[in-house]
Parts: C-alpha cells; structure tokens; sequence
C-alpha cells in the first residue's frame, strides 16, 4: 500500500497566525480576572491546546477530558459518550473547552451541557476549524480558527485512523492514481 502524502488546506504559517490570534482574544477577553481553565478534548486538541496556551499572557491551568463518537469511522453516529471526565473541580471557575473540529456539534454541545453540571463561573469554546455546511445541532464556537467545507482533514492534531495527527499544516487525504 502506497503512502498518501496529504494536500495541503490550511498552512503551518496560517495556523500559527491564527492561532496567535486567538489567543490575544482569549488573554483580553478573560483579563478581568478570575480562574481561567482549559479543558482539552482528547486526543485532536492535543496540538491546538498547547500551542494556543502557550501564547496566552493570562493564568490558566489545563484539563483533558476524552469523547467517543465516531470509533475509528469517519460518519457521525451523533451519539456521545464520555471516556475520561477532569480530574480537577472546576466548580467557580471560567471553562474554555478546546476542541479541534466542530463537525455535527454533537460533542461540543453534549460537553458544554456536562461541564455546566459542574458548575463553573462560565462556559466557553474555542475551535481551530468548524465544518460549517455540516452543523446538525446549534453551538456556539466563541473563538474560532477556520471554516472548511466538508472534507475530512488531518494534521495539526487531527487524525484518520490515527495516522497523520503531527503533521504541521491540516490537510486533504486526495485518492492518487494507480
Ligand atoms: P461532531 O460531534 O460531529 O461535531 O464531531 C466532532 C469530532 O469528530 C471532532 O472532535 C473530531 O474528533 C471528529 N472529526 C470530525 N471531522 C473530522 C475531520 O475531518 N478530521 C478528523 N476528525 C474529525
Ligand atoms: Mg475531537
């Protein structure tokens, strides 16, 4: 089986841009104080989540928590379960869940309504890439990277099947001839 190198859809250079971005929204948005933690989605916020809180100029602690939707499939079942809950109480203090693709919004909308039962000072989100033509529940994404269309991308966290999550850049699986 031949290696299918990814095309290129959002650059490294584009991402760390945007990035930087957000992250100055973020730092500004939540400089009035109180407790900042941000809760990463297992696995794909991996990369986003420690690129983005390294170029915030404000406390925050981080958290993980872990979903299953989709198995190793690439269809949405829009059911969600919860695989590993945080550790940490987060009762009292501002949530910024970090994700890295809101597709149907099933998991972002399941994961705001779990961790308000927490109760924090406030839930917020932030997504590198929201495939918009795709949503199926109303969510809201308070810091968002890029729109795709719908495709399936890799990289930057990213994975199908597992493969591809360190690639710098996101990118398109293309079928290649022969
Ligand atoms: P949703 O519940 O349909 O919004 O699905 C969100 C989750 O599906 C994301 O957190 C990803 O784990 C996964 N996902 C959806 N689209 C893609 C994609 O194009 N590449 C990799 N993972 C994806
Ligand atoms: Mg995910």
């Amino acid at each position: 089986m031949s290696e299918l190198t990814p095309e290129v859809l959002i650059s490294e250079e584009q991402i760390q841009s945007r990035v930087l971005a957000l992250a100055e929204d973020i730092s500004a948005d939540y400089a009035d104080g109180g407790e900042l933690v941000m809760i990463g989605v297992l696995k794909g916020s991996f990369i986003f989540l420690a690129d983005l809180s390294r170029r915030l100029s404000i406390p925050r602690t981080i958290e993980f928590i872990a979903v299953s939707s989709y198995g190793n499939g690439s269809v949405s079942s829009g059911a969600v379960r919860l695989v590993m809950d945080v550790r940490g109480n987060i009762e009292g203090k501002h949530v910024l869940i970090v994700e890295d693709i809101v597709d149907t919004g099933h998991t972002l909308k399941y994961l705001i309504g779990m961790l308000k039962s927490h109760r924090p000072a406030s839930v917020r989100t932030a997504a590198l890439v929201r495939k918009a033509e795709s949503a199926e529940v109303d969510v809201t994404i308070d810091y968002l990277g890029f729109d795709i269309g719908d495709e399936w991308v890799v990289g930057y966290g990213l994975d199908f099947a597992e493969q591809n999550r360190t690639l710098p850049y996101i990118g398109v699986i293309k079928p290649t001839d022969g």
